[in-house]
């Protein structure tokens, strides 16, 4: 493998559904694009400060990505879910990807502005680390974030990872400091 090929795939897949104390956690499907588009609707401006996606997500976008997720879920290389509340509220995205290399997988996640601090990506990431970490071959899981989002960086912290290096990256929002934190977590023995 080139130094430059961060491709790699766990041989199995993780649950569909995973329980993640207030919330549950459900596998994207392209069923889900009338809930995904609200809640994009309504949090474009919060979401935007750090994901740039957000400014430009339309429909159409959206039901591209949930098509994609449908896809890369099946080609196991990236693994999606919906942040739902009891009553099937979309309140969030996260995932598990396979893109930082062999026997890795970084965790991202967004939460929905009327719905941020109680706790749910905090607990999403959990049940995501736990999930990855019972996939064959899984040794290690990431979460990268820019040095400015606090409130990101909150949830490694809070879930024991150790800041393994601050790196030089793109600058893609008003708000990024243009340095990405790179939190790991090991496979716990
Ligand atoms: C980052 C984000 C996912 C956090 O979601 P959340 O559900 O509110 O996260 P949690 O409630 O699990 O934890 C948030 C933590 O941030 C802390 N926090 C909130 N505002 C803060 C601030 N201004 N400064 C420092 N910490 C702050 C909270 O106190 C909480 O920690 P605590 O439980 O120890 O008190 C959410 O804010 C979001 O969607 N942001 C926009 C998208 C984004 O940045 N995604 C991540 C890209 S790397």
């Amino acid at each position: 493998m080139s130094g430059h090929d961060r491709s790699w795939s766990p041989s199995d897949r993780p649950p569909a559904e995973l329980e993640a104390g207030p919330i549950v956690l459900r596998r994207w499907l392209t069923a889900d694009l009338e809930g995904l588009a609200a809640e994009v609707e309504r949090s474009r401006a919060h979401l935007a400060e750090w994901q740039p996606w957000a400014l430009t997500a339309d429909r159409e976008a959206l039901g591209g990505f949930l098509a994609y997720s449908e896809w890369s879920w099946n080609a196991r290389t990236d693994f999606g879910f919906g942040l739902r509340e009891a009553d099937g509220r979309i309140v969030g995205g996260a995932g598990l990807h396979a893109r930082i290399g062999p026997n890795a997988l970084e965790i991202g996640y967004w939460v929905a502005a009327d719905r941020i601090n109680r706790g749910y990506a905090t607990a999403a990431a959990r049940a995501l680390a736990a999930a990855g970490f019972e996939l064959p071959g899984v040794e290690r899981v990431e979460i990268h974030c820019d040095e400015a989002n606090v409130r990101s960086a909150a949830v490694p912290r809070k879930l024991g990872f150790q800041l393994d290096r601050v790196e030089a990256d793109e600058k893609e929002t008003p708000a990024e400091a243009g340095r990405s934190m790179i939190w790991v977590l090991a496979r716990p023995s």
